[in-house]
């Protein structure tokens, strides 16, 4: 979902409006606004912000107000269910990211004292619960810190008063809320998206930290009331990012970028005279950094996979037991921590909820956590000991692909470091920084074959299921690509290690399941080539993604990618993928950068 607010000089709806489309990223099945003008005025609409666009007229002024789109938790996509949310008497609105998890008796307790609520949604009760409050207090801030000590769960809310004009405050537990400095005007928001059209000046609040802000300025108050200091923080990236630059897609702008992105992600951190990495951000020594025994790496969707090829760049390079796990999973099974153990976050956003909430654990236990995160200055670049940031620039599109590149691309990195400090020789070591130069000329050199994608995926598309295999460092590659395929084109697609075909799913392939193959130029070609034959032999379709055409007629269609050392083949054999994916969606007429049902940052449990 998405956050905005604006008190200032200006009308607000335009700017809020603005603002929100920037944030339809995260979240987008209805949107409204709030501003106050002599009373609120609101208007909301189940759909996208251009829809509600269309329901604010020009005569819609005021130069207080807060934005919202939503993506559903509670209560069904709706006009009534969008937020704002209003309080009975119509003096307060809210709107809120995150869960309430004690609505429902919060509810309950407010609908006793008479309060007929009109939505399904668990923000309405910060609403009534609001109303009830701010008639006891003399500012808006202690009305919300009070009202919000009587809530359990996660938020990210805005709140405006029709009696103080002039005023919003915001709160965050949870769920982002930045802060945007202008000249004699306000801005805060989910995302600083939102925010980059207007000032590139910001404060992050944390977790149990409210604000209130003025057109002059700014407080920042603890959760017990107290006012709290913060620095301005100047975020690099413009307005100018945020566009699509002449793409007919935010994705395909974003593959398109994969070889300024893994350039950028090296930058200034391959050392040529020793084959190490320099990795500032990690805070460790040379000592340190020999003293742990595993690595654990977690993260949820995409950074999962991109984990996942880390795992094997850590074990391969390093020879440091190596797994990655999805953060969802690791936070709920009570994981032990273990001091010997590097734990790895990764996220492109930093604001993932189920990685944030495993970081905090982590920490909580004692465990030494770093992070390989996108978005500078985000919750999870905060929460951790140290770390590895992409410079990928803002990620919009919600099926992640320049971040999962930039992130393989940052493990190898903290592999050479690590590696370089255990038993990999400086001939290997001068072996992965020549590899790891190679990779953006590499990309660009597949995406010059952009129209052979399109006609495969057209050839492919109007499959129900696809399968797609890969052994050992093409298993992850295999995962990754079934994944933006299912994301964004609803093709039904399974990633299994091709090892395991004929252990069960080898009973699915038949003429009208096409399998992609990821088949690198490794020690393992032969085994794949053999799974290959397998498939065929039971009349499956095969589309081969690897460094060569095989001898035998093994595959209806190849895909040939430049080859690389084989450690770094995986980061090349994604790029294929994506683009598959992309042109099967096209085909298909799919919503390509907001496909149904996903959010681009997942910021509820
Ligand atoms: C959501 C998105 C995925 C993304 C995942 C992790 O589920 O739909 O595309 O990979 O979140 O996001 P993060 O920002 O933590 O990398």
């Amino acid at each position: 979902c998405g956050i905005v607010a604006y008190v200032g000089p200006k009308d607000a709806a335009p700017i809020l409006l603005e603002g929100m489309q920037r944030l339809e990223y995260r979240g987008y099945d209805s949107a409204g606004i709030v501003v106050s003008n002599k009373g609120l005025k609101v208007r909301k609409a189940k759909g996208r912000v251009a829809d509600l666009a269309k329901l604010v007229p020009a005569s819609f002024k005021g130069k207080t107000g807060i934005g919202h789109t939503r993506w559903a938790t509670h209560g069904v996509p709706s006009d009534v269910n969008a937020h704002p949310h209003l309080s009975s008497d119509e003096r307060i609105a809210v709107v809120h990211n995150g869960i309430i998890e004690n609505a429902t008796e919060l509810r309950n307790k407010l609908q006793a004292d008479g309060v007929v609520f009109v939505s399904e949604t668990d923000t309405e009760v910060l609403a009534h619960l609001l109303a009830a409050t701010v008639d006891e207090t003399s500012t808006l801030e202690e009305a919300v810190r009070l009202a919000l000590k009587r809530v359990v769960g996660t938020y990210g809310i805005a709140v405006i008063d029709s009696q103080r004009p002039g005023e919003v405050v915001v709160a965050r537990n949870g769920s982002p809320i930045v802060l945007g400095i202008g000249e004699k005007e306000m801005f805060a928001a989910s995302d600083v998206a939102a925010l980059v059209r207007y000032t590139r000046q910001v404060v992050h609040l944390e977790d149990g930290e409210l604000a209130v802000l003025k057109a002059d300025g700014f407080h920042t108050f603890a959760s017990e009331g107290l006012e709290t200091a913060k620095e301005p923080l100047t975020v690099d990236w413009d307005a100018g990012h945020y566009d699509t630059g002449g793409y007919e897609h935010y994705l395909l702008k974003e593959i398109s970028e994969q070889p300024e992105t893994v350039a950028r992600t090296l930058s200034g951190r391959i050392d040529e005279r020793f084959h190490v990495s320099h990795l500032g951000g990690l805070n460790m020594d040379p000592r340190e950094t020999r003293s742990f025994r595993r690595v654990k790496i977690i993260g949820c969707g995409s950074a999962y996979y991109s984990g996942q090829i880390g795992a094997q760049l850590i074990e391969e390079l390093a020879r440091i037991p190596a797994d990655a796990e999805p953060a969802s999973e690791f936070r709920y099974r009570n994981p032990v921590v273990d001091p010997d153990t590097l734990y790895v976050a990764i996220s492109q956003s930093g604001e993932t909820y189920d990685t944030l909430a495993a970081v905090q654990e982590l920490k909580r236990k004692g465990g030494r956590v770093i992070g390989i995160v996108n978005a500078v200055g985000s919750a999870i670049a905060r929460e951790v000991d140290g770390g590895v940031y992409l410079h990928a620039g803002p990620e919009v599109s919600v099926a992640s692909t320049k971040a999962f590149t930039s992130t393989a691309v940052a493990f190898a990195l903290i592999a050479l470091h690590f590696g370089r400090v255990h038993d990999l020789s400086p001939a290997d070591g001068r072996r992965i920084c020549a590899g790891l130069r190679k990779l953006p000329e590499q990309i660009e050199e597949i995406l010059k074959q952009g129209d052979r994608f399109k006609e495969l995926a057209e050839k492919y598309a109007h499959h129900p299921s696809m399968m797609f295999v890969g052994r050992v460092r093409g298993y992850p590659v295999a995962r990754e690509g079934a994944q933006k395929l299912k994301e964004i084109s609803y093709i039904h697609a399974e990633a299994y290690p091709a090892s395991e075909l004929k252990h069960g799913p080898l009973a699915l392939i038949n003429p009208e399941l096409p399998t992609v193959a990821i088949v690198p130029d490794d020690e393992l070609l032969d085994k794949n080539l053999t799974t290959l034959g397998e498939i065929r032999a039971r009349g499956g379709k095969v589309l081969m993604v690897g460094h060569r055409e095989p001898e035998a007629d093994l595959a209806d269609d190849v895909i040939v990618v430049p080859k690389n050392e084989i450690e770094l083949d995986p980061i090349l054999l994604t790029i294929p993928l994506q683009l598959l994916a992309y042109h099967a969606a096209v085909a298909l007429e799919r919503d390509v950068d907001k496909p149904r049902n996903l959010a681009k940052s997942v910021t509820v449990e």
